[in-house]
């Protein structure tokens, strides 16, 4: 069933805008996205590594916390004003979704909450300005990754993960379904005017996917590919390069050191005039996640980040696309 959105929901939500991940070895993640993938250090304690892109002014995009187990801490949104952050608090204890307020370093007023399918999830209003390097060229290194644009999440109930986020005022721009019906497989939500801000696709759930950075163009993406195979990550890329039909994304996908999934990408198309229909999309249909090139492997489709202590449930849904390794059974 597709979704509602409100237009005049609750609490005023941005933009997708950072990521906390437990990691192993703090030292080694940093050197990855740094060197492999290119983000700016913005800070480093020795509780957790704060990065950015290139163009962010935001403080950091992708915060790394050492820890025993790696996993995926929170997923990050802006929301407008501190008037947000209450409105949201009010909204999360009338409708008995938990959720607490938190002092994180470099964020202004700050709400962590779990959504309607299990996603730890964190809202903040501000962060601490820094200078923005996207003119220091000579400082671009592998991808130049020049901001953060979106979470691709798993969950076993697509349908519940998209109402929910649909209620609080984003958009669905394009959705997979089971061949020939609206029974949900897979759902793209926006609400800063690209194509999206949060996928949720079906399967083992909650997890995070991956978080993705744009890049300055298709060279820049290729750059990327080969500085991983010349740092030792080239096994690491577990996808692509390719093209998405969904989204028009070239798209390169990269494990960093705990096997939390990066995506590099160049570029989405805008999404904001109201009339315009989602694109709809079978789940058979090979064109709907590359235009051109083989499948995913099952690494990409099936391994994901678990959130801490949050437990994982199997999938509504039976339907699964093609993997690369039904393609090669096949041809
Ligand atoms: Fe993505």
């Amino acid at each position: 069933m597709l979704p509602t959105t409100n237009f005049t929901p609750p609490f005023d939500i941005t933009r997708a805008s950072h990521v906390a991940l437990a990691v192993t070895d703090l030292a080694a993640s940093r050197d990855f996205y740094r060197d492999t993938i290119g983000l700016v250090v913005t800070e480093e304690t020795d509780d957790a590594i704060y990065l950015r892109g290139l163009e962010e002014a935001a403080h950091h995009s992708l915060v790394l916390e050492p820890a025993d187990e790696a996993k995926a801490l929170r997923v990050g949104f802006r929301v407008r004003t501190d008037d947000d952050i209450v409105a949201a608090e009010k909204h999360f204890a009338a409708a008995g979704i938990p959720h607490q307020r938190v002092e994180r370093p470099h964020q202004g007023p700050t709400l962590q909450f779990t959504d309607g399918v299990g996603t730890h999830m964190e809202l903040t209003s501000s962060m601490t300005q820094v200078e923005r390097r996207m003119q220091a060229f000579d400082e671009f290194v592998a991808g130049a990754p020049q901001r953060l644009d979106h979470f691709q999440c798993v969950t076993h109930d697509v349908q519940t993960a998209t109402d929910f986020w649909a209620g609080l005022g984003m958009r669905m721009s394009e959705y997979t379904a089971k061949d020939g019906t609206d029974e949900l497989w897979g759902t793209w939500l926006e609400v800063k005017g690209n194509t999206h801000d949060l996928v949720f696709t079906n399967g083992r759930g909650p997890r995070l996917h991956h978080f993705a950075y744009t890049v300055p163009d298709a060279t820049a993406l290729l750059h990327a590919a080969d500085v991983a195979g010349a740092t030792g990550f080239g096994e690491e890329i577990d996808r692509g390069p390719g093209r998405h039909g969904i989204s028009n994304a070239l798209f390169l996908y990269v494990r960093d050191p705990d096997q939390h999934r990066i995506e590099l990408f160049t570029t989405h198309y805008q999404f904001i005039d109201l009339e315009e229909e989602p694109i709809r999309w079978d789940v058979s249909n090979p064109r709907r996640s590359q235009l051109w090139g083989m499948p995913a492997s099952r690494r990409w489709f099936f391994e994901a980040s678990e959130f801490p202590g949050e437990p994982v449930n199997d999938p509504l849904l039976t339907a699964t696309p093609a993997t690369l390794e039904d393609y090669l059974q096949l041809h």
